[in-house]
């Protein structure tokens, strides 16, 4: 339907918008894609040595996800602000703004999830924390909650939004793929590491 296509497309819009590499440039810290990873995520504007930039992105990078959910959901209803979600999703990883080159996801997701269901919010922050103190990869972190993320949805009885982030974590686990590389040739960079 139009409503549908239209909060997908509202959704895409704002989750193109590459945070990390404006609030870099912004910032005077050249351009993000040049170093470490060469991600435009957090994790990566942290390699730039500032912190306050690298968690503004992951702010900004999280809230572009949370306002077209939010704002499809009072609008259209729930199944409007999944596809919404969807879309921010999407457009973080495939902006139409850097050639469809984007990022890996894993801010935006947490941005959805607090939209669709914020008591699952905590799993995702537990099991995030938790792995990156015992192991200090920010990537290893993200994996390992999306795939707690999922099983709490369905556990904790919201299985339309548990569907939404079963396909959510497969993108971004494939997004992954030269850091899961990089993790089983021990080459992966710490949190914390300069890039
Ligand atoms: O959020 C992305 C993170 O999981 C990995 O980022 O820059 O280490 O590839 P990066």
């Amino acid at each position: 339907t139009p409503q549908m296509l239209g909060a997908l497309l509202a959704g895409y819009l704002c989750g193109s918008i590459p945070f990390g590499l404006i609030l870099t440039r912004m910032a005077g810290l050249g351009d993000v894609r040049k170093i470490g990873s060469g991600n435009i995520g957090a994790t990566n504007v942290l390699r730039t040595g500032n912190k306050k930039i690298a968690a503004l992105t992951l702010l900004a990078d999280a809230l572009k996800g949370t306002v077209p959910v939010i704002a499809a959901q009072q609008l259209l209803g729930l199944e409007a602000a999944l596809i919404a979600g969807l879309g921010a999703f999407l457009g973080h990883l495939y902006p139409v703004w850097l050639k469809f080159k984007g990022g890996k996801g894993v801010a935006t997701y947490l941005g959805v999830l607090l939209g669709l269901a914020p008591v699952i919010v905590p799993v995702f922050a537990v099991v995030w924390l938790g792995m990156a103190k015992l192991f200090r990869y920010s990537s290893l972190a993200a994996l390992t909650a999306a795939v707690a993320v999922p099983a709490a949805l369905y556990l904790f009885g919201r299985p339309e939004v548990g569907s939404l982030f079963v396909v959510l974590s497969l993108i971004t686990i494939l997004k992954h793929h030269e850091n899961i590389s990089r993790l089983i040739a021990g080459t992966e960079g710490r949190i914390g590491d300069k890039g």
